[in-house]
């Protein structure tokens, strides 16, 4: 793993936005794996900035995110699928059925996770992944105990999860017990993984991920086996003392 040390959130998503570009402008029919979250918000705002520049095309990009709700609607404030397309996909010239979420709503979740990871599959698997963390160690909604032998699987979320969601809810009540995920192995598929993480409270995590054991304790961890993995860490996180 290369960590890439970054004065702020800002410097970490000017750079992770230049790698993007870099990837996008390097292959014919890029697959790109994303993630939602605060972290990434900047890097998708930047990515708009280059697209309505006229210096960055996702015409020929197809994208793939992490995860999304079990139970709610693309339609609704609180889907992935209505982040991704109103802080993104909406704003560049992609085309939108190149744009996968997992289907919350589905009526056989288990055929919905089988279907998402044929879709990798056939498309060759994900050229760049970019992750976030959770303090728990999550990456995607993969929670600690998750086998590494896992693909897109449907998982109960923690209390520690759901509540630290809940700032886009109006309670934690509202915020759903059950989401589909892509796996930690159809992650580490992944050809390459940029992993984002910002701010003081990812300090532990952050730590835990370099210099911890490798164990399905901690879901992270894992990305010390994968030949391609770069962290982009920030000041914040870096010098908060674990
Ligand atoms: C989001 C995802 C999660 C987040 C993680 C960090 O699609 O898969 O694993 O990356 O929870 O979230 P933030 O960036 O909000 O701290």
């Amino acid at each position: 793993m290369k960590l890439i040390e970054v004065k702020d959130n800002e410097e970490m998503s000017v750079e992770v936005c230049k790698l993007v570009k870099m990837k996008i402008n390097t292959l014919a029919t890029p697959v790109l794996g994303l993630a939602t979250g605060s972290t990434p918000e900047r890097l998708y705002e930047l990515l708009v900035d280059e697209v309505q520049k006229e210096s960055l095309s996702f015409k020929n990009v197809t994208t793939f995110n992490l995860d999304e709700y079990v139970g709610i609607s693309g339609n609704d404030r609180n889907s992935y699928r209505y982040y991704m397309n109103s802080k993104f996909f909406d704003h560049i010239d992609i085309q939108i059925e190149n744009t996968h979420v997992p289907n919350g709503l589905a009526k056989n979740i288990s055929k919905e996770c089988e279907n998402y990871e044929s879709r990798i599959e056939e498309l060759k698997g994900i050229d760049l992944q970019i992750l976030g963390i959770g303090r728990n160690g999550h990456i995607g909604f993969n929670e600690p105990g998750t086998p590494f032998s896992t693909q897109t699987h449907v998982v109960e979320l923690e209390e520690s999860t759901r509540k630290a969601n809940s700032r886009f809810f109006q309670s934690l009540e509202e915020v759903p017990t059950r989401a589909i995920t892509m796996g930690i192995d159809t992650i580490m598929k992944s050809k390459e993984i940029v992993l984002l993480v910002s701010g003081e409270k990812k300090a532990e995590a952050l730590n835990a991920l370099i210099n911890g054991e490798v164990s399905e304790k901690f879901p992270a961890s894992i990305l010390q086996k994968h030949p391609h993995v770069t962290i982009f860490a920030d000041e914040a996180v870096l010098k908060s003392p674990v």
